[in-house]
């Protein structure tokens, strides 16, 4: 059984399919934060309706370099948590919040990396012509997006119309690809070895 953390910013879908992947049984789990940068964030409802402590921190709060990291990197220690998920979590994990999680952090993205890193990835997927993108879960290290992959979902965006049919479209398999990442890690370990990731599973 792991504990889980997870930060997020927005609505909280990725969030969500964690807490159905353990409710279903999926994930050996449990979440035990949910930590958000803003009080508008959707996340919070949900954590809310499944009784998931949850966690405000605001940059406003924390105006010096580091402080708001070290804010959460004191909640996460605080619910011994194992494995930190970044759902939708709109900003840099500084290297105070990422060395004590260092191969314990992962992101979900929504193109393949490394095409289309950072900001509104579908939208420069769109914009950029490709009739294939998809999605991509991978370890969270210094740069913008650029850690070891984890898992990938090809999608096909060949028909879409505009930026937000991509996002649609490509929202169920970052869920998909995030249940079972983390279903992976309640299971077994993920061993890093320079770029590559190898899955062992516990016997
Ligand atoms: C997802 O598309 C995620 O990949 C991106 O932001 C979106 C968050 O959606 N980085 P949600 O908050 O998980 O619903």
């Amino acid at each position: 059984m792991i504990r889980i953390g997870v930060l997020a910013s927005g609505r909280g879908s990725n969030f969500q399919s964690i807490v159905d992947g353990i409710k279903e049984k999926e994930i050996d789990g449990e979440v035990v934060a949910l930590v958000v940068d803003t009080p508008e964030a959707g996340a919070i409802e949900r954590a809310q309706a499944n009784g998931i402590p949850y966690f405000i921190v605001e940059k406003k709060d924390y105006p010096g370099k580091g402080g708001m990291d070290r804010r959460i990197v004191e909640i996460l220690k605080g619910k011994k948590v194992d494995l930190v998920v970044l759902a939708g979590y709109m900003r840099i994990a500084g290297k105070e919040l990422l060395e004590p999680f260092r191969g314990r952090m992962i992101n979900i993205h929504p193109a393949l990396l490394p095409s289309f890193p950072g900001l509104d990835a579908q939208k420069q997927a769109f914009d950029y012509g490709v009739r294939v993108s998809g999605c991509t879960v991978h370890f969270v290290d210094e740069g913008t997006d650029t850690g070891p992959v984890i898992e990938q979902t090809a999608v096909y965006i060949g028909d879409c119309k505009d930026a937000h049919e991509v996002s649609e479209r490509i929202l169920p398999f970052e869920h998909k690809a995030m249940r079972k990442v983390v279903a992976n890690f309640s299971k077994g370990k993920y061993v890093v070895e320079g770029r590559k990731v190898r899955y062992e599973a516990r016997l």
